[in-house]
């Protein structure tokens, strides 16, 4: 159990507008560790399987297309309370929402454009994690 761990992804539109720098910025400057990275791109199969809880949703189609739509960078992130003080720092999904000075809100362009993911619980973060990334990925 990753319980001082969680997962994130910058996703296309964070990257295409420039902000990989700035957001990563904002984490380390957060306190959190960066055990694993990588750019890469998601296939239509990946986002499918990685999204597959929301497939009922109907917003599912719309959610696979975009994070296959462009390059994202994925990463584990590590500090106490992980999961929680992470969801704190990127703010509400809708970025709306998302409180002043919060990742999404700053750089979040929609509810479904909204710059970043980041893992609802250490379960999820370990499943997540284990998805991007080998064991020997992680440091
Ligand atoms: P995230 O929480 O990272 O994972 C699920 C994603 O689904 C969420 O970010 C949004 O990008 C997307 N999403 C959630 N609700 C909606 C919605 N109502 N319309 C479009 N996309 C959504």
């Amino acid at each position: 159990m990753l319980t001082n761990r969680t997962f994130t992804m910058l996703k296309p539109d964070a990257v295409k507008n420039g902000h990989i720098g700035a957001i990563l910025d904002m984490i380390t400057s957060a306190g959190f560790r960066i055990v694993a990275l990588r750019m890469t791109q998601l296939t239509t199969a990946d986002a499918e399987a990685f999204y597959a809880i929301h497939q009922e949703r109907p917003f599912f189609g719309e959610l696979v297309a975009y994070m296959t739509s462009g390059p994202i960078v994925s990463a584990i992130l590590e500090k106490d309370n992980a999961v929680s003080d992470f969801r704190t720092l990127i703010g509400a999904t809708n970025p709306a929402e998302a409180a002043e000075g919060t990742i999404r809100n700053l750089f979040a362009t929609s509810i479904s454009e909204n710059a970043v993911h980041g893992s609802d619980s250490d379960d999820n973060a370990a499943i997540e994690s284990a998805f991007h990334f080998s064991g020997r990925e992680q440091f």
